[in-house]
């Protein structure tokens, strides 16, 4: 089987290439001796995986050269409104690629079992303001209201939790049409901590909701008008199991969706 780096993303900035290709190898598995039945699949999944990822990289990275191009080139002719244009353009898809980077490397360490929880004391309802916090500015006229039950101390890797919360915010945000209206509930129950967020989206299709936790699945074609890489909800399960812990959906009978995260702690 090909070492993915023979094959590898030609534009991916020189320094992000050899962590790229290492978290990627490590997502695929790739060991010099496998059984041959398992080949052809592997290869599938690769040459699936490699697609998807160049794209990914490929996008913003067009976006970022071509900005920057024009930016160098006419830069003595253009307005300050364009030229300012140009520079957020360029900023925003900096900002995407730097994203998804982000989620394939820390997938990659997730999956190496690499990530080992810090853990901390912390009060559920601060971890929460700080990923609203974090989030504000995305919301567009929509709205986020917490419903608490006391104060709640958890002993959790406060980072590694609120990392999981903002990738539910930044879904509730990318798949609802605005405006948003989400609702955050945390409390515990069976001894498990839990953090659920809501949103007026159009919900999981039926029986889709177990699919939507695996790696690099997105489900309506729609969902690619909006940027992602299908990684979010695999980050999430895998920082609730290392908290001993899951996460589920389910539709709200009002609409929208509800995923729930538990964890110990
Ligand atoms: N709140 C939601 N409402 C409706 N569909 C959702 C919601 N959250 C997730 N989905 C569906 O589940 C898919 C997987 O979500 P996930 O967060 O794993 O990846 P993503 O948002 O596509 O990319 P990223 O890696 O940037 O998070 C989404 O593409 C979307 O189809
Ligand atoms: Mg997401």
């Amino acid at each position: 089987m090909k070492n993915i780096s023979s094959v590898c993303v030609k534009k991916a900035p020189h320094d992000t290439q050899p962590v790229l290709i290492k978290a990627m190898n490590t997502e695929l598995k790739v060991s010099p001796a496998m059984h041959p039945a398992w080949e052809e699949e592997r290869e599938r999944l690769h040459r699936q995986m490699l697609s998807s990822v160049s794209h990914d990289l490929k996008t913003p990275l067009a976006s970022i050269i071509g900005s920057l191009e024009i930016y160098q080139r006419m830069k003595a002719t253009l307005d300050p409104e364009k030229r300012n244009m140009l520079m957020e353009t360029a900023l925003q898809e900096a900002y995407r690629l730097d994203v998804f980077v982000t989620n394939i490397l820390d997938m990659a360490r997730l999956d190496e079992g690499r990530m080992v929880p810090q853990r901390t004391h912390i009060q559920l309802k601060h971890l929460i303001d700080d990923c609203i916090g974090k989030m504000a500015s995305r919301l567009q006229g929509g709205s986020v209201s917490i419903q608490p039950s006391g104060d709640i101390d958890v002993w959790v890797d406060a980072g590694l939790i609120s990392r999981a919360v903002q990738h539910l915010l930044d879904n509730a945000v990318k798949y609802c049409p605005p405006p948003v209206e989400i609702a955050i509930r945390y409390g515990r129950e069976n001894e498990m901590a839990f953090i659920a967020v809501s949103d007026n989206g159009l919900g999981i299709p039926p029986h889709r909701e177990d699919e939507i936790f695996n790696k690099y699945t997105r489900l309506a074609k729609t969902d690619y008008q909006v940027a992602g890489t299908g990684l979010g909800l695999s980050i999430c399960r895998a920082i609730a199991r290392l908290h001993d812990g899951n996460i589920t959906v389910a539709n709200r009978p009002q609409g929208g969706a509800e995923f729930t995260l538990t964890f110990q702690g």
